[in-house]
């Protein structure tokens, strides 16, 4: 695009604010700011106009859950089936750790967080011992493909290399970047981060199959004759990675996709529950749910939409690639971005200040036929870093490792 055709479109889609500060740059930094100007996708950054706008009728239905006692019954049977994937070599897991953790306000990776008292324990290093546990019982290393973010890559990378990937086999580990999206203020008018840069963010999690399809993975899936991925996030510190009973349990029952779930533990709980929308599997937010549907019980007391989301799925990978080209809807989430001032002060706000554009990992799931929701303990497998303190913070996740008799 030429340059005067680039003023003319930031001054068409109302964003004179960046066509003044491009036409005062000059040589590398005009260069820079103009590769990103040409990159904005508009319908992305001016879909904040249709923010509010309604769905349509959504048919909300129960999706049913293999549920502990079944899983207590049929534990050889599930971990064996499992196991046998693992070893074949047929099953990867995707850390998810392009996030910014803004609630956490780290300038770091969030999983070089040391959550350690009297000895050292980062988040990455508890999630490597957690998926050792299933290395050492298959006797096979598992693919660990690691997401990460222009902001966040070579710090991720130089960290895993500084602590010599906490004894996993690095050729087993790969990393790829996740794509960038603008933000923008309350009208819609794109933020500056830099003289020369746009304040980009990364694009939601959703992007992560699409990302490690750009990033060139697709031959490398192929050659290891991958057949279904394990995704999770890298804030839970329990998580159980590529876990043989729940890899073996979704294959099994047949299903495209399997979602880890926890009880919830009151109706109103703020939590996406598993359920069928529109004959799809699908995640409902506690938001969108009625009192009357978010109370209902079963016949044995339990809530008929009980089981919460953990962020973390198993896909099968030609599902995968079967709706790698369909479109995600897009999340348009109000956050804390870090701006530049008239004067050029980089400016940190301490409470949200405009929009975020993020497709989410939760929506491929319905993009499914099915999926085998698969409930795991609360206290063993779901301590999330989300924030400071409270609810889903360091300190609580302090608690719940000592609960699980892990030192730290
Ligand atoms: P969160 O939704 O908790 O976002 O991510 P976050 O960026 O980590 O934290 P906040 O909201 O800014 O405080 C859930 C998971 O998805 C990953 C995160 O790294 C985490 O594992 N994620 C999120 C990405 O990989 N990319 C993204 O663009 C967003």
């Amino acid at each position: 695009m030429k340059f005067t055709e680039m003023i003319t479109e930031l001054n068409t889609h109302g964003q004179e604010q960046v066509a003044e500060r491009l036409q005062a740059l000059s040589g590398s930094q005009q260069e820079k700011l103009a590769s990103q100007v040409s990159k904005i996708d508009w319908s992305v950054v001016e879909s904040i106009a249709n923010k509010e706008s309604e769905t349509g009728e959504k048919s909300v239905e129960p999706l049913t859950a293999v549920e502990q006692k079944d899983i207590e019954t049929n534990k050889d049977k599930y971990s064996k089936a499992g196991l046998d994937a693992i070893k074949a070599g047929k099953v990867a897991a995707v850390l998810l750790a392009g996030g910014q953790g803004t609630r956490l306000g780290l300038d770091k990776p969030k999983g070089t967080l040391n959550v350690g008292v009297d000895k050292e324990l980062y988040l990455f290093e508890q999630l490597i011992k957690n998926i050792m546990d299933v290395v050492n019982q298959a006797g096979v290393w598992v693919p660990l493909y690691i997401m990460t973010s222009e902001k966040n890559n070579e710090d991720t990378i130089a960290f895993f290399e500084e602590h010599n990937y906490f004894g996993y086999d690095k050729s087993y580990v790969r990393f790829f970047v996740q794509n960038m999206v603008p933000s923008v203020d309350y009208d819609g008018k794109l933020y500056m981060e830099a003289e020369d840069s746009l304040s980009m963010s990364p694009n939601g999690n959703g992007g992560w199959f699409l990302s490690m399809l750009s990033a060139g993975l697709e031959q490398d899936l192929r050659d290891k004759k991958i057949e279904w991925i394990n995704v999770f996030a890298v804030d839970n510190i329990l998580q159980r990675i590529a876990d043989p009973a729940f890899v073996g349990a979704t294959i099994l029952s047949g299903c495209e996709c399997g979602s880890k779930v926890v009880r919830k533990v009151a109706p109103d709980e703020k939590v996406g529950v598993m359920c069928r929308v529109n004959g799809h599997p699908s995640i409902i937010e506690y938001y969108e749910m009625s009192d009357e549907l978010a109370s209902m019980r079963r016949e044995d007391g339990e809530l008929v939409y009980g089981f919460g989301v953990i962020l973390n799925y198993l896909f099968r990978l030609d599902k995968l690639f079967e709706i790698a080209d369909r479109n995600l809807p897009l999340h348009i989430v109000e956050k804390k971005i870090p701006y530049i001032n008239d004067n050029n002060e980089l400016i940190k706000p301490d409470a949200p200040n405009g929009y975020k554009f993020e497709t989410l990992v939760l929506d491929m799931v319905e993009m499914m036929d099915d999926c085998l929701p698969y409930e795991v303990v609360r206290e063993h497998e779901f301590a999330p870093i989300k924030n400071k303190t409270g609810q889903d913070s360091l300190e609580s996740a302090r608690e719940l490792l000592k609960v699980n008799g892990i030192e730290f």
